[in-house]
């Protein structure tokens, strides 16, 4: 099937994996408008399709290729399709020999280009842009306008620290902070545009400096913008955790109660041969410093199970770590080995059926501790952000400082925040009553 070599006038961005896509989704959205083309309606076809994808384990990176064959129409036809995202970046032209129905391949540093490589397209050529530019692509970009009440903001991006199982630094490339004053810009635009909560996003978010100051400074700023009641941040390193940040949790009303700090294996020699560059009582400590200034804050992590070498012993150490830090949430990943990585190549992958009975072992007690904080919660009042209509009759769900959701009968609309009681949890959300506040 040869390419539709028409310029397109609709266009759906459809994005996977992390949050940090979903914000370059909805960059190459604002850029697609801007140029003059308009998102397609609800089972509209579009003229063109841009696939923004995830290369983090394999099944995420397959998930590109079933969604292309996908898009062939019934009548034969088929949108144009832009492979972007960090599949697109790995595998550059190769994805097109894999795949004669992508058009055009953008790597995730290269989408402001998006135009011209539109244009190619349309003119029968089949681009590939994997640049990873010195001058970043943000300046390139229309600025913001409208936002949803939940906003993402990235503002650094890549990663220099070489975990052996993962692909990242060689998708996302090296570590790079955005200027300060862009970020705090972008903030405002944001807060402008209705967001009412703002996620600073990073693959090493923690790492962001300007040479001076580091990402508290970025979070004391925003949070002087009028209307931004709520500031969260992710994913943080270990490695990078500053004195100064773990004291913002306890000064910063706004800062969110919540840390999304990956640990990935509770057993040393893993760790190690993961080369995290932290330990089980580095990292334990560091939690207990964040508990000691926000005793309320809720942690969360991410686990593989079945990293190359992996023994009983070590599974169960990471069971032990699971209970010592008690996480209010956590993701967890069977090791999937990736091209070109380390672990990939290193002795003693381990069976498919180990990890499976793994992660099921792991994933029962996580949502026991999950469970449990939620449980803790019950009694307290607090606000919820409502974010979506429930699935009952006048039941709204939003989210409480905690990243949990709560359901709660009111006729609140979207993007308010509402005072509530939290009254019943169960292992994945919670239910809240209204709560009257009198003005002071
Ligand atoms: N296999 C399984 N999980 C992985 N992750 C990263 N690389 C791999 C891999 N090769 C997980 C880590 C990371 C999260 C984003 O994805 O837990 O923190
Ligand atoms: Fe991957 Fe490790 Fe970098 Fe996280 S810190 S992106 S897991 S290499």
């Amino acid at each position: 099937m040869t390419s539709p070599a028409t310029r397109p006038k609709t266009f759906t961005v459809k994005s996977f994996g992390c949050q940090m896509n979903v914000y370059d989704g909805e960059r190459m959205a604002e850029l697609l408008g801007a140029e003059g083309m308009r998102a397609a309606g609800a089972g509209e076809d579009a003229d063109l399709v841009v696939l923004n994808t995830c290369h983090i384990r394999e099944k995420a990176a397959e998930k590109a290729y079933s969604d292309i064959g996908r898009l062939k129409r019934d009548d034969g036809t088929r949108p144009m399709i832009a492979l972007a995202g960090c599949v697109a970046q790995a595998e550059g032209a190769e994805a097109q020999a894999r795949s004669k129905m992508i058009d055009l391949v953008v790597g995730p540093q290269a989408y402001h280009r998006l135009p011209e490589l539109l244009a190619d397209a349309a003119a029968g050529r089949r681009p590939v842009d994997t640049d990873m530019p010195a001058i970043s692509k943000f300046g390139a970009l229309p600025a913001r306008r409208k936002s949803g009440p939940s906003a993402f903001l990235t503002v650094q991006e890549g990663c220099d620290k070489f975990c052996t199982y993962c692909v990242v630094p060689y998708t996302r490339g090296a570590e790079v902070s955005r200027p300060f004053g862009d970020i705090v810009d972008e903030a405002r635009a944001l807060a402008d545009g209705g967001a009412v909560e703002i996620t600073l996003l990073g693959q090493n978010v923690n790492a962001w400096s300007d040479g001076a100051r580091g990402l508290d400074a970025l979070i004391r700023e925003i949070a002087k913008i009028g209307g931004v009641e709520r500031i969260r941040y992710t994913t943080s390193h270990p490695m990078d955790m500053s004195d100064a940040l773990i004291a913002a949790h306890g000064e910063i009303d706004r800062l969110m109660p919540y840390l999304h700090l990956p640990v990935q294996s509770g057993s040393d020699p893993i760790l190690k041969a993961m080369n995290r560059s932290h330990d089980v009582e580095s990292y334990v400590r560091l939690i207990e410093r964040f508990r000691a200034v926000r005793p309320d804050i809720a942690i969360s992590g991410d686990f593989i199970v079945g990293f190359p070498g992996e023994t009983e012993a070590d599974f169960e150490a990471t069971l032990a770590i699971v209970d010592e830090v008690r996480y209010a949430a956590a993701y967890s990943f069977k090791y999937s080995p990736r091209p070109g990585t380390p672990a990939a190549m290193m002795e003693g992958q381990i069976a498919g059926e180990v990890m499976d009975e793994r992660l099921q072992r792991l994933q029962a007690r996580l949502a026991e501790h999950s469970l449990a904080f939620n449980r803790a919660c019950i009694g307290r009042d607090t606000q919820i952000l409502i974010d979506r209509k429930g699935r009952q009759l006048g039941q709204m769900v939003g989210k409480s400082p905690w990243l949990q959701s709560v359901h709660v009968t009111s006729d609140a609309k979207i993007g308010e925040m509402i005072d509530v009681t939290l009254t019943s949890a169960g292992p994945n959300s919670l239910g809240g009553s209204l709560r009257t506040v009198e003005a002071a």
